[in-house]
Formats: C-alpha cells, structure tokens, sequence
C-alpha cells in the first residue's frame, strides 16, 4: 500500500469533509457517543475554511490517486495546533494517521514553532498511543460541557464585546496564564465579533474567543472564567472544554446544571508552561 502525502488544495475540501464526518463518527458512535461534527457538511465547511486559509498548512493522504486522510496546523500562533487529523475508516491502522502527523511536524520544525498541541478524544485508545508514541505527553483531562445558557453574572465582574484595543491587555494576560499569547486567534475572533472580555476593578481579568468548542478563553482566577462562561448565551458545537483537574470550576458548572458529553485530553510537545490561572482551551489550538 503506497501513500502519498501532500499539501491540501480547496479543492480537496469535500472528499477530506466527508473522510473527516466519517471517521468521528465511526468511533464516536462505536463508543456510544454523539460524533462530533452533526453531518457531512458541517465538516466540509469547517475544512474548506481551513484549507483556503494561508494561517493552516494543511495535508491530504493519498492512495493510489485516491484521498484517505488529512491533517491540519494552525500556524497563528508561537505553539502550532494539530489537527483534526482523520483517515477514511476503510484504511485506519495501517499507519496513513501516523504520516500524517509526520508531515506537520516537519512543517513546525520548519517553521521553528516552540510547541504543537492537540486535542484528542479521551476515550479513542489508537490516537492516544499514537501521539503518545510520536513524544506528545498528556496536560491536562478535559470535560466537554453542554446545556442550556446560564445567564449568571458574577459581582464586580463585567462582560462586554472584545475590540482592538483590548488586544494588548488580553495578550499580556495570556503570557501570564500560558506563557505565550494567542494573539492570532483572538485578533480572528475580535475581527468576526465573537471575542469577549471581563472587566474587575483595574482592568481586564478574562477573556474568550469564544466558549464553545471552537474558542479559547483565559482568566486570571475562576471568577473571571464563571463571568464569561455565565455570559455565553450559548456553547457552540458539541461543547466547551473545561480542565477537570480545576476542581471548583468543574463543580460550578455541574452544578448549574451543564452536562459532561464527552471525556477528551489536551496533549502537547516541545514547550509546555503550567497554565497560572483558569483557562478553556479550543479544541483546534
Ligand atoms: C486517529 C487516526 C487519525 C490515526 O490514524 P491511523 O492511520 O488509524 O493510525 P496509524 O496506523 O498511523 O497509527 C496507529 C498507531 O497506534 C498503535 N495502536 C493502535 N491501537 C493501539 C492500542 N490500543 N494500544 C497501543 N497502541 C495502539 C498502532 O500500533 C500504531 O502504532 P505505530 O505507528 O507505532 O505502528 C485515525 O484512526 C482516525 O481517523 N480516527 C478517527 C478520528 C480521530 O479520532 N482523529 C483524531 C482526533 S484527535
């Protein structure tokens, strides 16, 4: 079996959205959880942005002239995302998802990118060794959360939109949370008017992309994370991640009545900072 890997075109947006909706879904449902992308489209549409957007280098396997996988690195910030990678269920375990995450990881040594990250799904035991076997260590246990909006605020915190000139303040919190700022993401999210902040007492505490499964949010202690997570009026796509290592946290939204969907693990290699406050990372970056 001879696989060829190459750069991804748009053109490859359709056969690499179906492999992708194909894939989560076999080993969503084999597992008895809901898949993460609702329908073949919405995995088109997620790739195709991706595969014309110059800030994702993305890769496409081939056999025999025809697709079987694809992968993907959000290069918009100084730790590179990987993913989503997937392979046409028809081909998995015969080492196409493992040429995949090579070729990325040659462009991020390339292009000298402290770190990559992924998020995995906790539950599918081949990608958990994989990455694990390509020196990708585990960071942090994730909880996917869903329900209904909150509508809860939380006193002297105050949440309003993101603007351009929030930027420097949410890249200096992000340094001090992550070590490194995701400049690049929010300045996408403030541009499409999703990004949000929390204000208490001096300045700006908190922030999110967005919260769902798409976006990333920081905060400086849990009550900013509560502000913005209370203020959401609703948790885009299968849910937000929320690090269950952050006990309290966790709790709160249990409480409040949001629900667990799916067990999932952030995993990183190369530089790597303890986060120093709250924070929900995006399920890309
Ligand atoms: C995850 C995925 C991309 C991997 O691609 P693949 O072509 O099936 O995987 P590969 O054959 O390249 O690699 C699997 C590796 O895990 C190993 N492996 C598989 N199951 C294992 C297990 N239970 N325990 C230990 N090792 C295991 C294999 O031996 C192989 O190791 P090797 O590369 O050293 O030989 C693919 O299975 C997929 O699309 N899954 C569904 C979608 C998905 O979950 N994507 C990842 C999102 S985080």
């Amino acid at each position: 079996m001879k696989v060829k890997v190459r750069p991804g075109t748009p053109e490859d947006a359709e056969m690499c959205g179906r492999i992708c909706y194909s894939a989560f879904k076999t080993i969503s449902e084999a597992h008895g959880f809901a898949p993460d992308f609702p329908a073949p489209e919405v995995a088109t549409d997620v790739l195709t942005r991706m595969l014309a957007n110059p800030k994702f280098y993305s890769v496409v396997a081939e056999i025999d002239g025809r697709i079987v996988g694809s992968n993907f690195l959000d290069e918009r910030n100084t730790i590179a995302g990987v993913g989503p990678v997937t392979v046409d269920p028809t081909v998995q375990n015969r080492a196409v998802g493992r040429r995949l995450m090579d070729a990325v990881h040659e462009r991020a040594a390339e292009k000298d990118f402290d770190g990559v990250r992924l998020i995995q799904a906790g539950f599918h035991t081949r990608s958990l060794s994989l990455y694990a076997k390509l020196g990708y260590d585990v960071r942090e246990h994730l909880a996917c959360m869903q329900g209904k909006a909150l509508g809860i605020s939380v006193d002297g915190h105050v949440v309003r939109p993101a603007t351009e000139e929030d930027l420097d303040a949410c890249n200096r919190l992000c340094t001090r949370v992550h070590g490194h700022d995701r400049s690049g993401e929010l300045q996408d999210a403030i541009a499409k008017g999703s990004a949000k902040v929390v204000e208490h007492e001096r300045g700006i505490t908190g922030y999110a992309t967005i919260i769902g499964f798409f976006g990333h949010a920081v905060g400086d202690s849990n009550n900013d994370m509560k502000a913005l997570i209370g203020a959401a009026k609703e948790f885009i796509g299968p849910g937000f991640l929320l690090p269950t290592r952050n006990g309290e946290l966790f709790r709160w939204c249990l409480n409040n009545g949001l629900r667990v969907t799916q067990p999932m693990t952030l995993m990183s290699k190369g530089k790597y900072n303890e986060p120093a406050g709250a924070f929900v990372p995006s399920v890309l970056y």
